[in-house]
């Protein structure tokens, strides 16, 4: 298609809008020769707050409109960027751009992770594409690796630390020993953290993330209900320091296998062999590493956060996608679903376990401890007493198992929990190995 210009429409001037503003603005010379002609900014949806931030000063005030319809009623743009975030009204704007021919560039995981299915069959119904290389993984290519160069494979699974920030804090509990709140703190202030903690400190930002890297890999339409997931908040400076002693780094995995068309998704801190390629993962840095039938194994390495990084995703998807308003056509990937896939209940996922417990300091104890796994088909892999307070008369006990059923595993928690020795269950993590 003859075009003089791309016209490029950006909704949220936050820290990652700002930054794409900004490299749509200075790389315009760089971008042009990629794209095959120049992408002009020509509108810029903020919040009024937004026009007090220096970074205001540095883009033309004609561009700034706090009014969605205006911002809608722009002619001429060809591409619309969503930087605002969150569900709503950010999947209102996506459709309300889709429905009028625009192609879409967000990286905006929630969004995608619950409505990605839905969007999709509305685009291609458009004959736009949405893309959304900055959902997952920050500046880390992902979701094109899935949607053109792994298509040849079965992918078998996923093994991936996606949360920068979970990644940041973890890493400075355990080379530091500093504590949670304080690790949280300066991941903050240096701008990993999401806007509300709880995203990532829960889980809850790495299994949006997992949604849609399961549903590309699997092709499948796995959603954010599927999918089992856990924080780290629940972690002391005496697991990092067990765990090191044992041999593994602590991690939040977020975990996706596919095993006789059933998927396996699930999202946790895990105990992971010190000497493998994710337990070197540190910082805010993410890795994700995928198993292929073809290709094998495959890492991917980068910064998961941020928004000079997640700008590069960004403005990647907007030159990909004035390429192909150039070519005069729509997203050439197809995104299928498989309905036969189902999603395997966590109850019955087998890995391995350590446990860490305060029992009473006195004979026979143990012993009642391995009945209770014993009964529960649970094969004890190493016992260690690790410490004794003789006033209160307890002792710490850390078990670590073979691999089990994570439902015999929560039956015998709930066994143990009730013997009288048991004073309390202060851990309980799954080892992946
Ligand atoms: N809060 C997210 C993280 C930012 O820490 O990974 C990128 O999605």
């Amino acid at each position: 298609m003859e075009k003089e210009s791309i016209g490029i429409g950006l909704m949220g001037l936050g820290i990652v809008g700002g930054q794409v503003a900004k490299v749509l603005l200075e790389k315009a010379d760089i971008l042009a020769e990629q794209a095959g002609c120049p992408l002009v900014l020509r509108k810029i949806k903020v919040l009024p707050a937004d026009l007090d931030r220096p970074l205001a000063r540095e883009i033309p005030a004609e561009l700034f409109t706090t009014d969605t319809d205006e911002f809608f009623a722009e002619p001429g743009i060809d591409i619309m960027v969503e930087a605002i975030g969150g569900e709503n009204p950010a999947l209102e704007y996506l459709k309300r751009a889709i429905s009028g021919g625009q192609h879409v560039v967000t990286p905006n995981k929630e969004v995608i992770a619950k409505h990605g299915a839905e969007l999709h069959v509305l685009a291609r119904k458009q004959g736009v594409g949405l893309r959304y290389e900055g959902s997952v993984g920050g500046g880390i290519p992902l979701i094109a690796p899935f949607k053109y160069d792994l298509v040849a494979n079965k992918i078998n699974g996923i093994y991936a630390i996606i949360n920068g920030t979970t990644n940041y804090i973890l890493t400075r509990m355990a080379r530091e020993g500093i504590d949670f709140p304080s690790a949280l703190k300066s991941a903050q202030e240096l701008g990993y953290a999401e806007a509300n903690p709880e995203n990532d400190i829960e889980g809850i930002d790495a299994h949006y993330k997992l949604a849609i890297l399961a549903s590309l890999a699997f092709q499948a339409d796995v959603r954010p209900g599927d999918i089992y997931h856990e924080g780290i908040s629940r972690l002391d400076s005496r697991d990092f320091r067990y765990a090191r002693e044992l041999g593994f780094a602590i991690k939040l995995l977020a975990i996706a296998k596919l095993v006789n068309n059933s998927i396996e998704v699930r999202v946790h801190s895990a105990f992971v062999p010190e000497d493998s390629l994710l337990a070197k993962v540190d910082g805010v840095y993410n890795a994700i590493l995928v198993e292929g039938d073809l290709v094998g194994k495959v890492l991917f390495f980068g910064e998961g956060a941020g928004a000079l990084a997640t700008s590069s995703a960004v403005t990647a998807d907007v030159v990909s996608s004035a390429q192909d308003i150039l070519h005069g056509v729509s997203d050439r990937a197809v995104r299928k679903s498989e309905s036969a896939r189902s999603i395997k209940p966590m109850a019955e996922i087998e890995t391995q376990y350590y446990l860490r417990m305060n029992v009473a300091d006195q004979s026979g104890v143990l012993a009642q401890i391995s009945r209770v796994l014993g009964d529960n088909r649970i094969s004890i892999s190493a016992v260690i007493q690790k410490e004794t307070d003789s006033a209160a008369q307890t002792a710490e006990i850390v078990i670590t198992t073979h691999p089990a059923q994570e439902k015999a595993m929560q039956q015998a928690l709930g066994e143990l929990a009730r013997l009288g020795v048991v004073k309390e269950i202060n851990n309980f993590i799954r080892v992946e190995s």
